[in-house]
């Protein structure tokens, strides 16, 4: 079984490579490394370095490889950032896209499993989100996942092209062999630049907003472990491989935790002292989300085991301790 994986150098996508070959399948990673790095790869992984809005690059490569299913984790990811420069979301979220499916289109791939995100809710009405939560983003990033599920659902329509779009909530956490983690070239997420502090590299971290209307008036996220989402890609794959309809679900761990009740988790695991500072609130960040995962659970069997946030911690500390420069120290 042979699987085109775009952005498969990045952070999510080099968990779910590591966890496809465990699975004994050919994979074909294809990556501009914008945000990843080949390091993250075992080397006798096939590579080619390319681009999602190279039409015709992407077209051979799908002609040449001929996989039965893709999973994209290309794109940009970062929340607020899309609110600065939303034409580069458009761009590489959208366009990367349609090229992604107008090849596999072409070349007769009918299989996809897509990174969307909790983004698309905004601010929702209903806690926990479930699927049929309204679509109501706050930021740039947000309404082009949103753009993303809806081309999906018509290239099903048009091409017979089954989809599993995954929305995730706030992905973190290491490979437990501490051998891969997270390394993004500019590091927005909290989790990261919170371990960071603890390392020495960052004085403080800033909150962005603390008059938010939630317990400690920080925001709240539900925290998902990485290696728990990549077996959520396989067992999708897996479903649609086996003829299953496909669909959107949430992937998520169904807690939610306050930048503050982050920090001070961190402090424990860590044992240092992390300071912070309260800053304005960052735009297009919503209060407050929590999966409700139960939609997953029952229709693909997929459980998160480790997603409760110690061991999160602690396998994203482990990585960062060992590799303080991430890939370019190894
Ligand atoms: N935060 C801070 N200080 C920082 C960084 C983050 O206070 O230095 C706060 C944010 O304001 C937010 C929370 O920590 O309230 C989490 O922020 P992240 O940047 O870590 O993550 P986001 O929730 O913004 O977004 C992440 C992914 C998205 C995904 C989303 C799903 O980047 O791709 O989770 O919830 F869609």
């Amino acid at each position: 079984m042979k699987v085109l994986v775009t952005g498969g150098a990045g952070y999510i996508g080099s968990h779910v490579v590591k966890e496809l070959l465990e699975c004994g399948l050919e994979v074909l990673v294809y990556d501009n490394l914008s945000n990843g790095s080949r390091k993250s790869l075992p080397q006798e992984v096939n590579f080619i370095q390319g681009d999602l809005t190279n039409h015709s690059d992407l077209d051979f490569q799908l002609r040449n490889f001929r996989p039965d299913s893709v999973m994209d984790f290309s794109g940009r990811i970062e929340v607020g950032e899309s609110m600065k420069t939303p034409l580069e979301f458009y761009r590489n979220n959208v366009l990367g896209l349609t090229n992604l499916l107008e090849a596999m289109a072409k070349n007769n791939v009918k299989k996809i499993v897509y990174s969307s995100s909790a983004s698309v809710y905004g601010n929702p009405k209903k806690m926990p989100i479930s699927e049929t939560e309204k679509h109501n983003p706050t930021s740039v990033y947000g309404e082009t996942k949103v753009i993303a599920e809806n081309m999906l659902a018509f290239y099903r329509q048009i091409y017979g092209i089954k989809f599993i779009s995954l929305r995730y909530f706030n992905v973190s956490g290491a490979d437990k062999d501490g051998d891969i983690g997270e390394d993004h070239i500019h590091e927005t997420h909290l989790i990261p630049l919170v371990l960071k502090t603890a390392l020495g590299d960052n004085e403080k971290i800033t909150i962005y907003g603390t008059n938010y209307s939630t317990k400690d008036g920080t925001c709240i996220r539900d925290y998902v472990h990485v290696t728990d989402l990549a077996k959520a890609h396989t067992i999708s794959m897996q479903n649609l491989l086996n003829g299953g309809p496909g669909g959107i679900y949430n992937t998520g761990a169904g807690v939610g935790y306050s930048v503050k009740e982050i920090i001070n988790i961190a402090k424990r695991i860590t044992g240092k002292n992390i300071g912070y500072i309260e800053g304005p609130r960052r735009e297009g960040d919503p209060t407050k989300l929590i999966s409700d995962i139960s939609k997953i659970q029952e229709e693909l069997g997929w459980i998160p085991k480790m997603s409760n946030l110690d061991t999160i911690i602690e396998t994203a500390w482990n990585w960062h301790k060992n590799n303080p420069e991430g890939y370019n120290g190894k």
